[in-house]
């Protein structure tokens, strides 16, 4: 299966970015990780970051044209504030899980809220580089119909 990985604005910055709030693995880290383990499980694995909301939003719609089975998606502040974001997940009906690195519920108030969760198959959160480990294990599972 194709499996597409989204990272919103910021998450560039990861390893240097508040390492004690979202840990000292890059971006970069965390992608060759998740492609290898997609790869391991016969399955391909793309991962785009970007701080614009516009380039998510066209990736989300290509999603629908270029086979994506699945999206794993760190929205990053986009969470707490795109009804856009949420209206092209919701559009192009690919499933997709939320996950965030850090516990976004025991944070600020403000970030309690996502404009996503409802519409996910799930939400991981609060688990460092491993949500994202934990998110492809999911989705793989989904994949090969191993969850209910
Ligand atoms: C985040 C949590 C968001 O609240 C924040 O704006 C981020 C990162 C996380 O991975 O913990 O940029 O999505």
């Amino acid at each position: 299966a194709k499996i597409l990985v989204l990272h919103g604005p910021n998450l560039n910055l990861l390893g240097t970015r508040e390492p004690e709030v979202y840990g000292r693995d890059t971006l970069a880290d965390i992608d060759a990780m998740l492609i290898r383990r997609a790869q391991a499980a016969g399955h391909g694995l793309e991962a785009l970051q970007s701080n614009a909301e516009h380039a998510l939003i066209e990736r989300v719609h290509q999603a629908r044209q270029d086979g994506t089975d699945f999206i794993l998606i760190n929205p990053g502040a986009f969470t707490h504030t795109s009804i856009a974001l949420r209206d092209a997940l919701a559009g192009v009906a690919v499933p997709f899980i939320e996950l965030h690195l850090s516990n976004v519920h025991a944070r600020e108030p403000f970030r309690r809220h996502s404009y996503l969760s409802d519409i996910a198959v799930g939400v991981i959160c609060g688990f460092g580089a491993d949500s994202y480990r934990l998110a492809l294990d999911a989705a793989l599972a989904r994949l090969d119909h191993r969850a209910p």
